[in-house]
């Protein structure tokens, strides 16, 4: 079992990932585990520190997510966060209340124990990032207080068994000098050596990729984002043409999807890609279909399809590789919920029992921005690793209604025009995800002395975090005039643009 330098108990907090992101920004490599996650096999991981996640629940509610005591007789050093924190209280016989009001936001951090470790190079008084229900009425323990705010005790410390905890959260960019904090348990409380960076990563995956897999081949389906291209490039680097990659074509890519990955991946990195043209049979099988649901469930197994078809033909193949990231594979309290079923890994294809692949997965361990990281050091082009994601079902789900080659072709022109004005505008890293999208609607115009009868189209652009919640984006009146004019005077088929500014939620940030 993999060593982790800093393990988070992931007790439902929707910042635990970020708690994670934090710490290896450090250089140090931590991992988020349940909750229910059990000593020995925690322990076996030889931890450094360990940090509490926050969390929905109330201690004392009925069911709620608690841990072994025992923990803290190992010498590891903890931070509890928020819930953590509570816990900590709860389990060591202080106390716990629901507080008068819900605090949520800013809070004045007023600092008691200046020489507390946590607090080293902290000023006295800063702004911290509040968000919680109940807080420390009493105090654990073998605990004291080293901060606190207008409305709570929100910092405690048990020195003898060196545990900290906050009712505050260091790790959203909010909290002024949080990161210092947290970098203060990991590197000067945990004593946590930097070690985690990804050339080493890159280094040492190739070393384990050509162990894995020897002499043997491997099939990867390439789709052209991110994950797919970073971890087919790294197992090339690993073991060159022993890999072939499957591109399918479904007609419903962006405008030169497949000439654009072709040549990055084919022609500049020299890998074998098998791109299968499978526009036709999409398209039939779409053929006058209009729930979304339907089209997605289409799409999807019409992919599973083609790409068995093809990986068939690579007999001798052993092992299938997959972009699977760790936001794929964490089994996350915060989102599944505390009865989360564990899944025993992330198979996209679904691929039938009959393929005895064995999986190769080198992203498994990193997050998005890791990932890019990686992929910029194996030398990927800056557009091909900066890219929005792109939903699986592709222009499916942007052409609402029913799909024609007709509706795709008009899309992929007002699409790929929408894009490149952000780029050349400096517009596209600043916004989360853009793309436009073909209206099941006809309006009248007029063009020269004509009366036209044509599609409208939409165009969306949203900025987001976790792509959970997201505002749409505010982008400049002149820009957006130079996207109209173009889109309106160069796509035949579209006479009327509109932007979408609604935020998620209530809506989504695809159309179906
Ligand atoms: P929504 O529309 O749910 O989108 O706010 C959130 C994110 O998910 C992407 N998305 C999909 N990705 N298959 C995918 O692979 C899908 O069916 C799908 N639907 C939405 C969407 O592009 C956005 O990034």
């Amino acid at each position: 079992m993999k060593e982790c330098s800093i393990i988070i108990l992931d007790f439902g907090s929707q910042y635990n990932q970020l708690i994670a992101r934090r710490v290896r920004e450090m250089g140090v490599y931590a991992e988020v585990v349940p909750f229910y996650e059990p000593l020995d096999k925690i322990l076996a991981r030889k931890p450094k520190g360990i940090i509490l996640s926050g969390g929905p629940a109330s201690v004392y509610a009925e069911g709620a997510p608690t841990l072994d005591k025992a923990l803290f007789d190992h010498g590891i050093p903890v931070l509890g966060l928020c819930y953590g924190m509570q816990l900590v209280t709860h389990l060591f016989g202080g106390e716990v209340a629901r507080a008068d009001k819900q605090e949520f936001g800013k809070a004045e951090l007023i600092i008691d124990e200046k020489d507390a470790a946590l607090f080293q190079n902290i000023p006295n008084n800063t702004k911290v990032w509040m968000s919680h229900g109940d807080h420390v009425t009493r105090i654990g323990e073998g605990f004291h207080a080293i901060a606190h705010t207008d409305s709570c005790i929100a910092a405690v410390v048990n020195p003898e068994k060196n545990i900290y905890a906050f009712q505050f959260h260091p790790e959203v960019t909010h909290s002024e000098h949080g990161r210092d904090m947290l970098q203060n348990f990991v590197l000067e409380v945990a004593k946590c050596e930097k070690n985690w960076s990804m050339d080493n990563y890159i280094e040492s995956t190739i070393k384990a990729i050509q162990e894995k897999v020897g002499d043997k081949k491997v099939i990867l389906g390439l789709s052209g984002g991110v994950d797919s291209s970073v971890a087919a490039t790294l197992i090339h680097r690993a073991i060159g043409d022993q890999l072939t990659c499957i591109f399918v074509d479904t007609g419903l890519l962006r405008k030169n999807e497949a000439k654009t990955v072709m040549e990055v991946y084919s022609e500049n990195f020299h890998m074998n890609i098998k791109c299968v043209d499978a526009e036709e049979r999409f398209l039939s099988k779409l053929k006058g279909v209009s729930d979304p649901e339907q089209k997605r469930k289409i799409i999807g197994k019409e992919f599973i399809e083609v790409f068995n078809e093809e990986a068939k033909k690579f007999e001798d193949a052993e092992f299938l590789a997959q972009g699977t990231i760790y936001p794929d594979v964490i089994e996350s309290v915060s989102v599944k919920g505390p009865s989360v079923t564990i899944k025993s890994h992330h198979n996209v294809g679904g691929l039938p029992e009959d393929m005895k692949f064995q999986l190769l997965e080198p992203l498994r361990e990193l997050f998005k921005d890791e990932v890019r990281e990686v992929g910029r050091q194996l030398g990927i082009p800056h557009h091909m690793i900066d890219r929005h994601p792109f939903p699986g079902p592709g222009l499916g789900v942007r052409i609402l209604g029913d799909i024609t080659k007709e509706k795709a072709d008009i899309l992929r022109e007002a699409d790929d025009i929408f894009i490149e004005e952000l780029r050349k505008a400096d517009l596209y890293g600043k916004v989360s995800q853009a793309f436009v999208v073909l209206l099941p609607v006809q309006s009248v115009g007029v063009m020269g002395d004509e009366r036209t009868y044509e599609y409208v189209a939409s165009l969306r652009s949203v900025n987001t975090i976790d792509f959970m919640t997201a505002t749409w984006s505010h982008l400049p009146f002149d820009f957006m005039e130079r996207v109209s004019n173009r889109i309106l005077n160069e796509v035949k088929g579209i006479n009327r643009l509109t932007y979408d500014i609604s935020s998620k939620p209530p809506a989504t940030i695809e159309w179906e």
